[in-house]
């Protein structure tokens, strides 16, 4: 009855998406437990590519139960025109289920989060604009809207009118804007309520069965460690628990029944918004990455900020997650490099740290300290088997497998499901 984990190690968009469709129909469930359409995970199959945000990747896979956990944040529209959008290309969306606890993202809470970053000025965090902070942050005020609300024209109307007592005095009095009426916003949710009903479900109990009768679960990280709210570079993060703790606050299912936890690394390090990135590369190296990786935004269409592997970045994500396997993903958009630097440590103040300080005040002034590898110069993305790899790539792994401390079980050498390396299978 395993229950893996699956999470990103960085910043976010290391291929967490496309390693989840790798398991395929070997899996019985995906629950995403964390995030929202803040999301963007891109999986290509047989050339057709797939952009997902708010859905779960197992929705691609036919059989698979998609679940949104109660950790979700959920904008119905996006939902919505989410499953319109991939049943328009022939894919099954009809087992999705949405938990009753998720929390809903309300357009008052969208137009907060843009409000905000604008009246942030410098000191923004760069979000992706979709409501994200605003909806975990009224969760944790205990003034968010659930999903069973919906159902209860009385209590949806009763919560919608006591986060607006709030919400209506900060657009206003703070912002300039004009109030929210109530009504408005019980009729734009009402309006979802009967589509949605069906989907609804207590998650965390379905989930106790599937595991109790043998299946494989998958819970799905959105985001990643360093993007955490607890763990990450806050305040430069998102709202929610990204890590693998999260994926049991954020699905009902207990600690106790995860039996692996695996981590999607780069072979390189990217960030999209704001905040430190000590590897980061402003000159054209930075700018190779992102032309060969395609480092844009599957959200935003923002370019990813580029850099370096960062050891002691990835390092991090192995001791917060207990990581049992690491996916290694991008190494193709290496090839073609003479050298590759990696960091292997900073020096901050003039002081080595072979971690990541404990301050941000000290992460923010760190000077990548780094070792070169030879590169390569041979295509690899048809590379199958480690053996396919060119010796110098095969020794940049084995070299990064010891500096984070954890297996990489799974090599990425293209966007395709089929261009991977498996060197150990990640369900035996
Ligand atoms: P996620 O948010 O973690 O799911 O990642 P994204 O989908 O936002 O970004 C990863 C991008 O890299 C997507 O466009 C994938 O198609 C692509 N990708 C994933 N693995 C590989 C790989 O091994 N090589 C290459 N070249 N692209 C990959
Ligand atoms: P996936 O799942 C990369 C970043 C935003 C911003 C910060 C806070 O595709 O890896 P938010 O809208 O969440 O309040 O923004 O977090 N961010 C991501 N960066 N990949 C993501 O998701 C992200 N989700 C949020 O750019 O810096
Ligand atoms: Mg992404």
């Amino acid at each position: 009855m395993p229950a893996i984990v699956l999470i990103g190690a960085q910043w976010g968009d290391e291929g967490k998406g496309k390693a989840t469709d790798l398991l395929g129909s070997r899996i019985d469930a995906v629950v995403k437990f964390n995030g929202g359409n803040n999301a963007g995970h891109t999986i290509v199959i047989d050339g057709e590519k797939y952009a997902l945000h708010l859905l779960p990747s197992g929705i691609l896979t036919p059989g698979v139960v998609p679940v949104i956990g109660n950790g979700v944040v959920v904008d119905l529209g996006v939902l919505f025109e989410e499953v319109d959008a991939i049943e328009a290309r022939g894919v099954d969306a009809s087992k999705l289920v949405v938990s009753g606890n998720a929390h809903v993202i309300p357009s008052y809470n969208t137009t907060l989060d843009r409000v905000t970053e604008r009246f942030l000025g410098n000191s923004k965090i760069g979000t992706t604009g979709r409501g994200i902070g605003p909806t975990y942050a009224d969760k944790m005020a205990r003034i968010g809207i659930r999903v069973q609300d919906l159902f209860d024209e009385d209590v949806l109307r009763a919560k919608v009118a006591g986060a607006l007592n709030l919400k209506n005095q900060i657009l206003v009095k703070i912002y300039n804007r004009k109030a929210v009426d109530v009504e408005a916003v019980v009729t734009e949710l009402r309006a979802y309520a009967e589509r949605l009903r069906p989907m609804v479900r207590d998650t965390a109990l379905l989930l106790e069965q599937l595991l109790d009768e043998g299946k494989t679960v998958v819970l799905e990280a959105g985001q990643a460690t360093h993007l955490d709210v607890d763990h990450g570079t806050y305040p430069f993060v998102t709202s929610s628990n990204a890590t693998a703790g999260g994926a049991c606050t954020g699905s009902g299912i207990p600690p106790n029944r995860i039996t692996r936890v695996v981590a999607v690394v780069k072979a390189y390090t990217t960030r999209v918004g704001e905040g430190p990135f000590p590897t980061e590369l402003l000159d054209e190296s930075g700018e190779r990455l992102r032309q060969a990786g395609f480092e844009f935004g599957t959200t935003t269409g923002r370019p990813r900020r580029c850099g370096w592997f960062d050891a002691p970045l990835a390092r991090y994500a192995t001791r917060i997650n207990g990581v049992t396997d690491f996916v290694l993903t991008k190494l193709d958009v290496l090839t073609g490099m003479d050298e590759v630097p990696v960091c292997v440590a900073y020096e901050i103040d003039g002081v080595r740290h072979d971690e990541v300080p404990m301050t941000q005040a000290e992460f923010a002034r760190a000077v990548p300290v780094y070792e070169t590898f030879p590169g390569w110069h041979e295509d690899i993305s048809k590379a199958r088997t480690l053996e396919d790899l060119p010796r110098n790539a095969r020794d940049y792994v084995a070299a990064l497998e010891a500096m984070i401390r954890a297996p990489i079980s799974v090599i990425g050498v293209g966007p395709g499901r089929e261009q991977t390396v498996v060197v150990h299978d990640l369900l035996d």
